[in-house]
């Protein structure tokens, strides 16, 4: 639960982000709204990462989610890199992967958590799935 949550956050703030990288381009105060979407895209990869492990120790769950949360945050902080040393032919593309990753990221913990619930159920098990959030 607490990994979805925090994936979606993640996936929230990157989709404001070329939004507000639009704004940076064109109005003013923009440089300040693209800051506040890139601090919420750090701060909600530092969050999935930590859910990731959680949901493995002690949530008893797979430590699958946590490789693909660690190599998230290390390209989040390259684009932060990338943002302040304004290398815009990498910082463009490398946003659009960020945001496809945090997508995938996404389906693969929904996925996996309707697995676990359809196991649970043919079992005739409650249906509460531990360590998938
Ligand atoms: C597709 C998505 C994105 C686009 C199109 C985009 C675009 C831009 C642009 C045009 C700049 C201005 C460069 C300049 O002229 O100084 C910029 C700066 C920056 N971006 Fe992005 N960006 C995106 C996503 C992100 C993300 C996801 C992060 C962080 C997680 C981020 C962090 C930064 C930072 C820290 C700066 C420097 C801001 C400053 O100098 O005050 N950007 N970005």
């Amino acid at each position: 639960m607490f990994l979805r949550v925090a994936i979606i956050l993640q996936t929230v703030a990157l989709f404001t982000a070329p939004i507000t990288a639009a704004l940076l381009l064109s109005a003013p105060g923009g440089r300040t709204l693209h800051s506040v979407s890139a601090y919420g895209v750090f701060a909600a990869a530092v969050l999935s990462l930590v859910a990731a492990v959680l949901a493995w120790r002690p949530g008893g769950g797979s430590p699958k989610p946590i490789l693909p949360a660690a190599v998230f945050l290390g390209l989040t902080l390259a684009q932060v890199a990338l943002g302040i040393a304004d290398v815009k032919t990498l910082h463009f593309p490398l946003g659009v992967l960020l945001f496809g990753m945090s997508v995938l990221q996404l389906s693969q913990v929904w996925t996996g958590r309707r697995a676990h619930a359809a196991v649970a159920g043919r079992r005739g098990d409650d249906g509460l799935v531990r360590g998938t959030s």
